[in-house]
Parts: C-alpha cells; structure tokens; sequence
C-alpha cells in the first residue's frame, strides 16, 4: 500500500466564474485566479464546463490551456458536445462526472456500473487524447470495480457524504467507507483521488488516509478568498494538508 508523505493538490476555480457569471462583468478573472493559484502551490487546475454554463465558459477552458503551468483537469459530462470539445482542447487530464442541470453541483458519482458501455467508450476516447481519466465516483466497490473494468487509469471518490454528516459516529462511518474505497481502488491498481464538499474543518481526516493521490477542492478556498485573499487561502490549505500528512509519516516511523 502506498504510504506517499505527497499529496496534490487541485485547485477548482468554477466559483471564480461564478461570480463573474452573477453579473456578466469581466471580473472576477478565473485565469487570473488559476495563475495565483499555481503561485500559491497548487498542483494543478480544476475547471468543470457545465452544460448550462453557469460559471466556466470555452473562452476560460481555451485561455486557461495556453497559460498554465501545471496541468488542467477538465471536469465533464459525458455528452457527445463535451467528447468533441475536449477532443478540441487536449487536457492534460479529464474527469468524467454526472451532471443534470438542476442540481446546485454534482450531486453524486457517475453510474459507472448501469452505464459501463458508454462510459468504456467514453474512457477509451478520450484517454487517446490526454494522460489521464478519472470517473468521480461514490465509495462503493461495484462502482470502483466498474471502472476499473472500463480501463479508466484514476478515480475521484465523492467525499460530499462524508462532508455533510455532523454526527460523530455518521462521520466515521463515512470515513471508513471512503478508506474502504481507497483500498479498494489501490487494489484494482487505480490512482485515487478525491474531493468534493472539502473545507478547512473537515479534510485533515481525509488527507491522513493512505494511498490518495489529490484532493480536489474548489468552493471552500474561494469563500476563503474573500477574507484572506486566494494565494493566503490556498497556502492555508496545504500547509493542513501537508502537516497531516507530515504526522501520518511521524506516526507510520514510530510504529518501527
Ligand atoms: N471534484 C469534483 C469531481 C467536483 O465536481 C467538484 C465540484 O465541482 C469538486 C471536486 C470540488 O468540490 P468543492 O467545490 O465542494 O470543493
């Protein structure tokens, strides 16, 4: 099992858009936002072009391409449109999520196991394209074993369970069911990421699990801005990140 000290961190800018989109001004600039962004740390760039386009558009996805200096993943439906448009824009890497236009966000995780068809087609489209496809997906092992079966490399489990029980023993029964998931993915040889609903409380339980590779955050760092400023923010949250993995590491030494 892997016991990495790193873990990324993928900085999702959707809600600098959406800001922007509230007024349909030219402010505030998600590109502006990506590049302090990496100034910051983060290890890669986070967009989602939504069906309804509510906050990223094209023209961001298309400058963000030029300018980054890390890499960009590129969250998506799986619709013929955004197959043709990523085929256009060559990410670095792609996440396929569900997407119905009238939730606030993604909801749940993809249906890998009542969809596999399509989703193998989709994942072997697209992987000729870019590095990486990952399918953000529920802890579940059918749905894990699933992707793995359509021949996606990385999945992104959906922590947004985990982020909205309070009860103590709701929020360890999640957490067990997302160490479970971890394992489970490490043993179908899946690079396992993950995110969703994540904020300066409650992701030091997440980042002391082992074997995660990122931690995708969006919505928490940009509401954070506002008081600290986006680099403050971001700095913030890795330095958590990274001290909870430093005492994973202190913790796993002693044990020897
Ligand atoms: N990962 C995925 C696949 C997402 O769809 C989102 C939300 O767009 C996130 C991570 C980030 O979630 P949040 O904005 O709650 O941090």
């Amino acid at each position: 099992m892997a016991t990495s000290n790193r873990i990324l961190l993928g900085v999702n800018i959707d809600h600098v858009a959406t800001i922007r989109q509230a007024r349909g001004t030219r402010y505030p600039d998600p590109i502006k936002a990506a590049l302090d962004a990496e100034e910051a740390g983060a290890d890669g760039i986070t967009v989602h072009l939504r069906e309804d386009r509510r906050h990223i558009q094209e023209r961001d996805v298309l400058l963000l391409k030029d300018v980054l200096q890390t890499r960009m993943n590129f969250e998506m439906g799986v619709t013929e449109e955004m197959m043709v448009f990523a085929e256009r824009i060559r990410p670095a890497h792609i996440c396929l999520v569900p997407e119905t236009r009238k939730e606030l966000t993604s909801e749940g995780g993809l249906d890998v196991v009542n969809n596999e068809a399509r989703i193998k087609a989709a994942v072997a489209r697209l992987l000729r394209i870019c590095s990486e496809v990952s399918l953000f997906i529920d802890a579940d092992e059918c749905q894990i074993v699933a992707a793995s079966r359509v021949g996606a490399p990385a999945i992104e489990l959906h922590t947004g369970r985990y982020a909205n029980v309070t009860a103590p023993i709701k929020v360890l029964d999640e957490l067990q069911r997302l160490i479970a998931g971890v394992n489970c993915g490490l043993n179908q040889g899946l690079i396992v990421n993950a995110g969703h609903g994540l904020n300066y409380q409650n992701v030091e339980d997440i980042a002391m699990i082992n074997g995660i590779n990122e931690l995708n955050i969006g919505h928490a760092l940009v509401a954070h801005a506002l008081s600290v400023g986006l680099k403050n923010a971001i700095v913030e949250m890795k330095t958590l990140i990274l001290a909870c993995r430093l005492r994973h590491a202190i913790t796993y030494v002693q044990k020897f």
